[in-house]
């Protein structure tokens, strides 16, 4: 052998061992969302992320970015399709601007009564129905995520209808949440959730609404002195992947995520009830909000005053998606 062969074997014997080392680089998967960590969301994550970690014998490493730390809503969807990150998990609402707007029927008031109801929706054909939808953006929806019902809160207390009138109302993008808070006849103004607390602190809104642990836990309590716990709405989430990463996964690997993710939802849902009821609680606590409960008179107001949103929704969301949910729920358009 000469040695500008032997060199050429040398160099390739070099590539050769050096082959195995790079192959054993670990995928990593970054799974960024907006919330803090000690929300059912913040837990699931993390609980996950810890669940693959140990199972994946380094061949895999799933990095959480809890908090807006690497994209705010609005941006993070962007950065899924472009494949800046592989996992997300928007709430419903965030899913209208991506052209996905079936999800907004998760956004309808008084739609839901218990996390039972929701539960015979997402872990059912509907469920799997809508997250096929998302196969033609890129995307691949993995699993539905708790939050809980949301409350609304505001710097003047919410005693009845009227007091709702002329409130600028933070909301995610969602134009069923957008008709919702101007059948109230309040003034909806969708903000990134990253900026909700600066932009309640200003003054540059009034109120919004939330399920209690996204309220603590963004330190909203601070900035808001009333808060109805009004139970209104529910907010949960899409566990979502980009679809190019998730199918050029060795296959191995994506069932170990299945089923970590089987194990993680089931996680998230159980703690989620509990998680919220512990944040109301220490929002009381606080003594810087005042938490109401609203009567049966005003709930009833609530939902007959926002009812309207369901039918001016119908067409953009689909008659149908909507009906076969009131089928599971029981919710009556004609006796709301
Ligand atoms: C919001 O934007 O209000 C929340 O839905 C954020 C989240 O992901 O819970």
């Amino acid at each position: 052998m000469n040695r500008r062969a032997l060199l050429g074997s040398g160099l390739l014997a070099m590539l050769c061992a050096a082959l195995p080392a790079a192959a054993q680089e670990p995928v990593v998967v970054r799974f960024s969302h907006v919330v803090a960590r000690d929300t059912p969301k913040g837990l699931a994550a993390d609980h996950f992320a810890a669940l693959v970690n140990q199972r994946a014998a380094g061949r895999l490493r799933v990095e959480v970015y809890p908090d807006s730390q690497l994209y705010k809503d609005g941006e993070e969807m962007e950065a899924l399709q472009l494949g800046s990150v592989q996992l997300l998990a928007p709430s419903h609402a965030k899913f209208g601007p991506l052209g996905v707007p079936d999800f907004e029927v998760f956004d309808l008031p008084f739609m839901f009564d218990s996390y039972a109801q929701l539960h015979r929706v997402t872990q059912g054909p509907i469920g799997k129905r809508l997250l096929h939808k998302l196969e033609a953006k890129g995307i691949v929806g993995l699993a539905y995520w708790d939050n809980g019902f949301k409350d609304f809160s505001a710097n003047r207390p919410l005693r009845q209808l009227a007091d709702f009138r002329g409130l600028r109302m933070r909301i995610q993008s969602s134009r069923v949440l957008d008709g919702q808070m101007r059948a109230l006849g309040a003034t909806p103004q969708v903000l990134a959730f990253s900026d909700t607390h600066r932009a309640l602190a200003a003054g540059v809104v009034d109120g919004t609404e939330n399920p209690p642990s996204n309220f603590y836990t963004q330190r909203m309590h601070e900035v808001q002195r009333y808060l109805l716990h009004s139970q209104h709405g529910y907010l949960g989430y899409v566990v979502i992947a980009n679809k190019r990463f998730w199918e050029a996964l060795p296959g191995d690997l994506r069932t170990l995520l299945e089923e970590c993710m089987v194990s993680a939802t089931r996680y998230a849902n159980q703690i989620a009830e509990q998680k919220n009821n512990e944040s109301l609680e220490a929002v009381r606590k606080s003594g810087k909000t005042v938490v109401a409960i609203p009567d049966p008179a005003l709930r009833q107001a609530l939902k007959l005053a926002t009812s309207r949103t369901h039918r001016e929704h119908e067409a953009r969301i689909g008659a149908n998606l909507i009906r076969s949910i009131y089928r599971e729920t029981g919710f009556d358009p004609g006796r709301p």
